[in-house]
């Protein structure tokens, strides 16, 4: 096939349930016979998540927000161009746990970072590359951060340099999210996470199955 794939995102705050539902997504392309990458930002190739050890690293000082950036975009760069653009250009699906969206919601709208030198690294890293569609996995605060408070007990895990902010980072990420899914209504599509699995299964498959009409190869 030659026709570029498509380059799907899932974006949304802490413990929105998007990595779990990463792989019914791609179970469910994959049942209709597509070829479908499965990946994550920040990382996805082994210089990225060299990267993303850094940026989640809690034993770390402090950061600057500017380093914060570049470091994100520093592993998208080298994650684009090693594994996104080959896959879409032979035609598979990429399904992109984050992308740039999540840097104008956290390090936008989060760290008070300016939306228009996020938008020169955009370009300058993806030129005209935006995803065609991103699942936006829409959480209240509270339910999220008690769901990653009890995956980590659970796991035994410590939480991670993001998870540990407060609750009014969130807040600014879940509105810059929302406003963003506002903005860009072709783009965006909200699930609503709070939900049961099962009812944010049924979400997925009615939003997916309107995707693969409007891409013809139902
Ligand atoms: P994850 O927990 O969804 O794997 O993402 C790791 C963290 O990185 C999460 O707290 C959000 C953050 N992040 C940003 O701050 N900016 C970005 O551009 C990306 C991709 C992730």
């Amino acid at each position: 096939m030659s026709q570029r794939g498509l380059f799907i995102t899932l974006e949304g705050g802490e413990g929105a349930g998007k990595t779990t539902s990463r792989t019914y997504i791609s179970e469910f392309l994959k049942q209709r016979g597509i070829t479908v990458l499965e990946t994550r930002e920040p990382g996805g190739t082994e210089v990225s998540e060299a990267i993303r050890h850094v940026l989640l690293d809690s034993a770390l000082p402090a950061m600057h927000a500017d380093t914060e950036l570049l470091l994100m975009f520093a592993a998208r760069n080298e994650h684009l161009q090693k594994k996104i653009l080959p896959a879409l250009a032979v035609g598979h699906w990429v399904i992109c746990d984050r992308f740039t969206d999540a840097t104008y919601a956290y390090q936008g709208y989060g760290r008070g970072l300016d939306h228009a030198r996020i938008a020169v690294l955009e370009t300058w890293a993806q030129g005209d590359l935006r995803p065609d569609y991103t699942l936006l996995f829409d959480i209240d605060v509270q339910t999220g951060m008690q769901r990653v408070r009890a995956r980590s007990e659970q796991l035994a895990l410590n939480t991670d340099r993001f998870e540990q902010e407060k609750s009014e980072f969130f807040d600014r990420i879940r509105t810059g999210y929302l406003e963003r899914a506002k903005f860009y209504p072709d783009q965006y599509r909200i699930i609503e996470a709070a939900k049961p699995v099962l009812e944010v299964q049924q979400q997925l498959k009615h939003v997916l199955d309107a995707i693969l009409v409007k891409a013809s190869i139902k």
